[in-house]
Protein backbone atom coordinates (compact mmCIF):
# COMPACT_ATOMS: atom_id res chain seq x y z
CA UNK A 1 0.00 0.00 0.00
CA UNK A 2 1.27 3.27 -0.61
CA UNK A 3 2.19 6.29 1.41
CA UNK A 4 -0.14 9.32 0.47
CA UNK A 5 1.26 11.81 3.94
CA UNK A 6 4.25 12.66 4.29
CA UNK A 7 5.37 16.24 4.92
CA UNK A 8 7.89 17.74 7.54
CA UNK A 9 8.85 21.36 6.18
CA UNK A 10 7.81 23.93 3.76
CA UNK A 11 10.53 23.30 0.88
CA UNK A 12 11.27 19.55 0.86
CA UNK A 13 10.08 18.34 -3.45
CA UNK A 14 6.43 18.20 -3.07
CA UNK A 15 4.46 15.99 -5.08
CA UNK A 16 0.90 16.16 -3.49
CA UNK A 17 -1.05 19.22 -2.32
CA UNK A 18 -4.30 20.54 -1.82
CA UNK A 19 -5.15 23.42 -3.69
CA UNK A 20 -8.62 25.63 -2.17
CA UNK A 21 -11.75 26.57 -4.17
CA UNK A 22 -13.69 29.61 -3.68
CA UNK A 23 -17.32 28.31 -4.77
CA UNK A 24 -19.98 29.79 -2.39
CA UNK A 25 -17.39 31.99 -0.75
CA UNK A 26 -18.88 34.78 2.09
CA UNK A 27 -17.57 37.48 4.01
CA UNK A 28 -18.42 36.27 7.38
CA UNK A 29 -20.52 38.51 9.56
CA UNK A 30 -19.08 40.25 12.58
CA UNK A 31 -18.21 38.30 15.48
CA UNK A 32 -16.65 38.58 18.91
CA UNK A 33 -12.68 39.88 17.92
CA UNK A 34 -13.72 39.00 14.48
CA UNK A 35 -13.16 43.26 13.57
CA UNK A 36 -9.89 43.60 15.30
CA UNK A 37 -8.84 41.06 13.02
CA UNK A 38 -9.51 43.53 9.99
CA UNK A 39 -7.42 46.26 9.08
CA UNK A 40 -9.25 49.95 9.83
CA UNK A 41 -8.79 51.15 5.98
CA UNK A 42 -9.82 47.58 4.80
CA UNK A 43 -13.39 48.31 2.77
CA UNK A 44 -14.99 44.94 4.01
CA UNK A 45 -15.30 46.85 7.07
CA UNK A 46 -19.31 46.30 8.05
CA UNK A 47 -19.99 44.14 5.16
CA UNK A 48 -21.07 40.44 5.38
CA UNK A 49 -22.55 38.41 2.42
CA UNK A 50 -21.85 36.08 0.02
CA UNK A 51 -18.94 36.94 -2.14
CA UNK A 52 -19.99 38.31 -5.68
CA UNK A 53 -20.17 35.74 -8.21
CA UNK A 54 -18.19 37.19 -10.52
CA UNK A 55 -15.02 37.31 -8.24
CA UNK A 56 -15.77 33.42 -7.31
CA UNK A 57 -15.31 32.83 -10.95
CA UNK A 58 -12.10 34.67 -11.19
CA UNK A 59 -10.71 33.45 -7.88
CA UNK A 60 -11.46 29.73 -9.15
CA UNK A 61 -9.95 30.61 -12.39
CA UNK A 62 -6.94 32.04 -10.89
CA UNK A 63 -6.27 28.67 -8.83
CA UNK A 64 -6.83 26.94 -11.94
CA UNK A 65 -3.99 28.70 -12.92
CA UNK A 66 -1.86 27.20 -10.17
CA UNK A 67 -3.25 23.88 -10.03
CA UNK A 68 -2.12 23.71 -14.32
CA UNK A 69 1.20 24.90 -13.03
CA UNK A 70 1.49 21.98 -10.29
CA UNK A 71 -0.11 18.97 -12.46
CA UNK A 72 2.67 19.67 -15.30
CA UNK A 73 5.01 19.16 -13.08
CA UNK A 74 3.76 16.03 -12.13
CA UNK A 75 2.78 17.05 -8.51
CA UNK A 76 -0.99 15.31 -8.00
CA UNK A 77 -3.33 17.87 -6.63
CA UNK A 78 -6.29 17.53 -4.76
CA UNK A 79 -9.87 19.46 -4.16
CA UNK A 80 -11.77 20.28 -0.98
CA UNK A 81 -15.37 19.32 -1.40
CA UNK A 82 -17.47 23.18 -0.87
CA UNK A 83 -20.35 23.53 1.65
CA UNK A 84 -23.16 25.64 1.67
CA UNK A 85 -21.24 27.90 2.90
CA UNK A 86 -23.88 30.84 3.82
CA UNK A 87 -25.74 28.27 6.18
CA UNK A 88 -26.45 29.45 9.49
CA UNK A 89 -24.45 27.44 12.04
CA UNK A 90 -24.63 26.75 15.80
CA UNK A 91 -23.24 24.58 18.59
CA UNK A 92 -24.16 24.16 22.40
CA UNK A 93 -21.89 27.37 23.21
CA UNK A 94 -22.58 29.81 20.03
CA UNK A 95 -24.72 30.46 17.11
CA UNK A 96 -23.46 32.17 13.85
CA UNK A 97 -24.67 33.50 10.71
CA UNK A 98 -23.11 31.93 8.38
CA UNK A 99 -19.43 30.13 7.83
CA UNK A 100 -16.32 31.73 5.21
CA UNK A 101 -15.44 29.33 2.33
CA UNK A 102 -12.60 26.31 2.21
CA UNK A 103 -10.05 28.73 1.29
CA UNK A 104 -7.31 29.14 2.68
CA UNK A 105 -6.57 25.69 3.16
CA UNK A 106 -3.35 26.49 5.32
CA UNK A 107 -5.55 27.75 7.67
CA UNK A 108 -7.27 24.25 8.50
CA UNK A 109 -4.56 21.77 7.93
CA UNK A 110 -1.69 20.87 9.80
CA UNK A 111 0.96 17.98 8.33
CA UNK A 112 3.35 16.77 9.90
CA UNK A 113 5.02 13.75 8.61
CA UNK A 114 2.56 11.22 8.38
CA UNK A 115 -0.35 13.19 10.00
CA UNK A 116 -2.66 15.59 9.02
CA UNK A 117 -4.60 17.29 11.97
CA UNK A 118 -7.56 19.92 11.28
CA UNK A 119 -6.82 23.24 13.55
CA UNK A 120 -8.40 24.64 16.80
CA UNK A 121 -9.75 27.96 14.52
CA UNK A 122 -10.73 31.07 16.83
CA UNK A 123 -12.95 32.22 14.17
CA UNK A 124 -16.66 30.95 14.88
CA UNK A 125 -17.68 31.16 11.11
CA UNK A 126 -14.36 29.01 10.56
CA UNK A 127 -15.40 26.27 12.87
CA UNK A 128 -16.75 23.88 10.66
CA UNK A 129 -14.61 24.50 7.65
CA UNK A 130 -12.91 21.17 7.96
CA UNK A 131 -15.76 19.22 6.90
CA UNK A 132 -15.04 20.38 2.82
CA UNK A 133 -11.36 18.46 3.46
CA UNK A 134 -13.20 15.16 5.19
CA UNK A 135 -13.73 13.54 1.96
CA UNK A 136 -9.84 13.58 1.48
CA UNK A 137 -9.28 12.74 4.72
CA UNK A 138 -11.42 9.61 4.37
CA UNK A 139 -10.04 8.75 1.37
CA UNK A 140 -5.83 8.98 2.26
CA UNK A 141 -7.16 6.58 5.61
CA UNK A 142 -8.33 4.43 3.09
CA UNK A 143 -5.23 3.96 0.87
CA UNK A 144 -2.28 4.90 3.31
CA UNK A 145 -2.86 2.73 6.15
CA UNK A 146 -0.23 5.10 7.92
CA UNK A 147 -1.77 8.01 7.68
CA UNK A 148 -2.72 9.52 11.05
CA UNK A 149 -6.07 12.08 10.63
CA UNK A 150 -6.68 14.20 13.65
CA UNK A 151 -8.38 17.08 14.42
CA UNK A 152 -7.20 19.15 17.37
CA UNK A 153 -9.57 19.60 20.41
CA UNK A 154 -12.06 21.67 19.30
CA UNK A 155 -12.52 24.81 21.40
CA UNK A 156 -15.91 26.12 22.47
CA UNK A 157 -15.46 29.68 21.35
CA UNK A 158 -18.02 30.84 23.94
CA UNK A 159 -17.54 34.57 25.10
CA UNK A 160 -15.11 33.30 27.48
CA UNK A 161 -12.28 33.02 24.62
CA UNK A 162 -12.04 36.77 23.54
CA UNK A 163 -11.57 40.35 25.58
CA UNK A 164 -14.50 42.15 24.91
CA UNK A 165 -12.75 45.71 25.81
CA UNK A 166 -9.89 44.70 23.66
CA UNK A 167 -10.90 47.91 21.26
CA UNK A 168 -13.20 50.00 20.06
CA UNK A 169 -12.51 51.83 16.58
CA UNK A 170 -10.42 54.76 17.54
CA UNK A 171 -7.18 52.32 18.70
CA UNK A 172 -4.42 53.44 16.56
CA UNK A 173 -2.01 51.56 14.49
CA UNK A 174 0.97 52.25 17.10
CA UNK A 175 -0.93 51.45 20.32
CA UNK A 176 -1.82 48.01 17.89
CA UNK A 177 1.71 47.66 17.86
CA UNK A 178 2.60 48.10 21.49
CA UNK A 179 0.32 45.52 21.82
CA UNK A 180 1.92 43.11 19.73
CA UNK A 181 4.73 43.91 21.13
CA UNK A 182 3.53 43.20 24.71
CA UNK A 183 1.86 39.70 23.35
CA UNK A 184 -1.72 41.44 24.50
CA UNK A 185 -4.05 39.79 22.01
CA UNK A 186 -7.49 39.57 21.31
CA UNK A 187 -7.85 35.90 21.94
CA UNK A 188 -7.89 34.45 25.77
CA UNK A 189 -5.89 31.91 27.26
CA UNK A 190 -8.88 29.83 28.39
CA UNK A 191 -8.66 27.16 25.53
CA UNK A 192 -6.12 26.26 23.24
CA UNK A 193 -7.18 28.11 19.65
CA UNK A 194 -4.98 27.68 16.41
CA UNK A 195 -4.77 28.82 12.63
CA UNK A 196 -2.47 26.31 10.45
CA UNK A 197 -0.79 28.89 9.12
CA UNK A 198 0.58 30.23 12.21
CA UNK A 199 2.91 27.23 12.01
CA UNK A 200 6.12 27.12 10.25
CA UNK A 201 7.59 23.55 10.16
CA UNK A 202 10.98 22.94 10.56
CA UNK A 203 11.52 19.51 10.86
CA UNK A 204 12.16 18.52 14.70
CA UNK A 205 11.25 22.29 15.14
CA UNK A 206 8.37 24.30 14.62
CA UNK A 207 8.26 27.90 15.01
CA UNK A 208 4.69 29.22 15.90
CA UNK A 209 3.85 33.04 15.46
CA UNK A 210 1.99 34.24 18.68
CA UNK A 211 -0.76 36.81 17.70
CA UNK A 212 -4.51 37.03 17.10
CA UNK A 213 -5.19 33.78 15.41
CA UNK A 214 -2.63 31.80 17.63
CA UNK A 215 -2.38 31.07 21.62
CA UNK A 216 -0.25 30.06 24.01
CA UNK A 217 -2.04 27.23 25.57
CA UNK A 218 -2.21 25.64 22.46
CA UNK A 219 1.89 25.84 21.53
CA UNK A 220 1.26 24.15 24.95
CA UNK A 221 -1.13 21.47 24.10
CA UNK A 222 1.16 20.51 20.55
CA UNK A 223 4.63 20.50 22.47
CA UNK A 224 2.53 17.48 25.21
CA UNK A 225 1.20 16.06 21.79
CA UNK A 226 4.34 16.19 20.04
CA UNK A 227 7.00 15.63 22.83
CA UNK A 228 9.89 14.95 20.27
CA UNK A 229 9.47 18.14 18.66
CA UNK A 230 10.69 21.61 19.48
CA UNK A 231 7.83 24.19 19.96
CA UNK A 232 8.58 27.78 19.27
CA UNK A 233 6.66 30.96 19.89
CA UNK A 234 7.68 33.66 17.79
CA UNK A 235 6.36 37.44 17.34
CA UNK A 236 6.83 40.18 15.11
CA UNK A 237 6.82 43.60 16.94
CA UNK A 238 5.97 45.25 13.58
CA UNK A 239 2.72 43.84 12.38
CA UNK A 240 -0.30 45.75 13.85
CA UNK A 241 -2.39 42.41 12.64
CA UNK A 242 -0.52 39.09 13.90
CA UNK A 243 -2.75 36.87 11.78
CA UNK A 244 -0.38 33.58 9.62
CA UNK A 245 3.31 33.55 9.67
CA UNK A 246 2.91 33.28 5.89
CA UNK A 247 3.58 36.85 5.05
CA UNK A 248 5.91 37.42 7.60
CA UNK A 249 8.58 34.54 7.89
CA UNK A 250 9.10 32.25 4.97
CA UNK A 251 11.68 29.50 4.70
CA UNK A 252 13.10 28.80 1.17
CA UNK A 253 15.43 26.06 2.04
CA UNK A 254 17.58 24.93 5.22
CA UNK A 255 19.77 27.90 5.62
CA UNK A 256 17.38 30.50 4.24
CA UNK A 257 14.23 32.92 5.44
CA UNK A 258 13.47 35.98 3.70
CA UNK A 259 11.73 38.10 6.50
CA UNK A 260 9.29 40.84 6.02
CA UNK A 261 11.29 44.11 6.55
CA UNK A 262 8.43 45.76 8.30
CA UNK A 263 8.21 42.92 10.70
CA UNK A 264 11.54 41.89 11.85
CA UNK A 265 11.83 38.99 13.74
CA UNK A 266 13.48 40.70 17.87
CA UNK A 267 17.02 40.17 18.09
CA UNK A 268 16.63 37.81 20.72
CA UNK A 269 14.52 35.29 18.81
CA UNK A 270 16.75 35.55 16.15
CA UNK A 271 19.92 33.34 17.96
CA UNK A 272 18.68 29.85 17.28
CA UNK A 273 19.00 30.71 13.41
CA UNK A 274 22.13 32.57 14.03
CA UNK A 275 23.59 29.98 16.28
CA UNK A 276 23.02 26.87 13.39
CA UNK A 277 24.26 29.60 10.44
CA UNK A 278 20.99 30.19 9.02
CA UNK A 279 20.65 34.05 6.83
CA UNK A 280 16.94 35.65 7.48
CA UNK A 281 17.34 37.93 4.66
CA UNK A 282 14.77 41.01 3.99
CA UNK A 283 12.12 40.49 1.54
CA UNK A 284 11.87 42.31 -1.56
CA UNK A 285 9.11 45.14 -1.73
CA UNK A 286 5.40 44.19 -2.87
CA UNK A 287 5.05 45.51 -6.32
CA UNK A 288 1.60 47.20 -5.38
CA UNK A 289 0.38 50.12 -2.92
CA UNK A 290 -2.99 48.40 -1.96
CA UNK A 291 -4.52 44.55 -1.81
CA UNK A 292 -7.10 43.83 -4.60
CA UNK A 293 -11.11 44.62 -3.38
CA UNK A 294 -12.56 42.64 -0.53
CA UNK A 295 -8.70 41.46 0.77
CA UNK A 296 -8.24 40.92 4.35
CA UNK A 297 -4.45 40.51 3.82
CA UNK A 298 -2.22 43.15 3.27
CA UNK A 299 0.04 43.94 -0.05
CA UNK A 300 2.95 41.44 1.78
CA UNK A 301 0.96 38.34 -0.24
CA UNK A 302 4.19 39.02 -2.19
CA UNK A 303 6.47 37.20 -0.42
CA UNK A 304 3.42 34.10 0.42
CA UNK A 305 5.15 32.10 -2.16
CA UNK A 306 5.21 28.29 -2.99
CA UNK A 307 8.56 26.48 -2.51
CA UNK A 308 8.10 22.94 -4.68
CA UNK A 309 11.82 22.57 -3.74
CA UNK A 310 15.52 23.68 -2.74
CA UNK A 311 15.37 25.60 -6.05
CA UNK A 312 12.35 25.94 -7.53
CA UNK A 313 9.40 28.46 -5.96
CA UNK A 314 5.93 29.77 -7.67
CA UNK A 315 5.62 33.23 -6.78
CA UNK A 316 2.88 35.33 -8.00
CA UNK A 317 3.35 37.08 -11.51
CA UNK A 318 2.64 40.55 -10.77
CA UNK A 319 5.44 40.62 -7.71
CA UNK A 320 8.00 41.43 -10.65
CA UNK A 321 10.36 42.51 -7.10
CA UNK A 322 10.03 39.54 -5.30
CA UNK A 323 10.59 37.22 -8.54
CA UNK A 324 13.89 39.32 -9.11
CA UNK A 325 14.98 38.86 -5.26
CA UNK A 326 14.41 34.81 -5.48
CA UNK A 327 16.04 34.51 -8.62
CA UNK A 328 19.33 36.62 -7.27
CA UNK A 329 18.71 33.84 -4.11
CA UNK A 330 19.11 30.88 -6.63
CA UNK A 331 15.72 29.72 -6.77
CA UNK A 332 14.10 28.74 -10.30
CA UNK A 333 11.13 31.11 -10.32
CA UNK A 334 7.65 29.99 -12.15
CA UNK A 335 5.61 33.12 -11.81
CA UNK A 336 1.46 32.47 -11.64
CA UNK A 337 -1.00 35.00 -12.09
CA UNK A 338 -3.24 34.62 -8.32
CA UNK A 339 -3.93 38.26 -7.45
CA UNK A 340 -7.78 37.18 -8.05
CA UNK A 341 -7.56 34.46 -5.66
CA UNK A 342 -6.26 36.81 -2.51
CA UNK A 343 -9.58 38.18 -1.42
CA UNK A 344 -10.39 34.68 -1.00
CA UNK A 345 -7.86 34.37 1.75
CA UNK A 346 -4.11 34.68 0.40
CA UNK A 347 -1.62 33.63 -1.48
CA UNK A 348 0.43 30.75 -2.94
CA UNK A 349 1.20 29.15 0.63
CA UNK A 350 -2.23 30.22 1.90
CA UNK A 351 -4.59 28.60 -0.85
CA UNK A 352 -2.53 25.37 -0.63
CA UNK A 353 -1.80 22.32 2.07
CA UNK A 354 0.80 20.10 1.78
CA UNK A 355 0.03 16.16 1.74
CA UNK A 356 3.06 14.96 0.41
CA UNK A 357 6.93 15.88 0.49
CA UNK A 358 9.73 14.11 -0.08
CA UNK A 359 12.31 13.57 3.21
CA UNK A 360 12.20 13.06 6.89
CA UNK A 361 12.15 14.84 10.22
CA UNK A 362 15.55 16.63 10.44
CA UNK A 363 16.93 18.22 13.28
CA UNK A 364 18.04 21.07 11.90
CA UNK A 365 18.78 23.35 14.94
CA UNK A 366 20.64 20.98 16.79
N1 LIG B 1 -1.58 38.39 7.77
C1 LIG B 1 -0.91 38.32 6.49
C2 LIG B 1 -0.78 39.71 5.88
O1 LIG B 1 -1.75 40.32 5.62
C3 LIG B 1 -1.62 37.43 5.51
C4 LIG B 1 -1.44 35.98 5.79
C5 LIG B 1 -2.34 35.14 4.96
N2 LIG B 1 -2.01 33.79 5.17
C6 LIG B 1 -2.87 32.77 5.21
N3 LIG B 1 -2.38 31.58 5.43
N4 LIG B 1 -4.16 32.94 5.10
O2 LIG B 1 0.28 40.19 5.63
Amino acid sequence: MPKIVNSWNDWDPLKHVIVGRCDNGMIPPEEPASSEKVPVDSDMRGMWGLRPLETVEKGNAALERLVKILEDRGIKVDRPTPLQWNQKIGTPDFTNDSMMGCMPPRDVLLTIGNEIMAAAQSFRSRYFEYLAYWPLMEKYFEEDPEFIWTQAPRPRLTDKSYKHNYYDESISIEERLVRTANKDFVTTEVEPMWDAADWMRMGKDIFVQHGLTTNRAAMDWMQRYHPDLRIHAVNFPGDPYPIHIDATFVPLRPGLIINNPVRPLPQEQRAIFEANDWQIVEAAQPAHDEPPALCYSSVWLSMNCLVLDPKTVVVEASEVHQMEQMDKLGMNVIPCDLRDAYPFGGGLHCCTADVYREGGCEDYFP
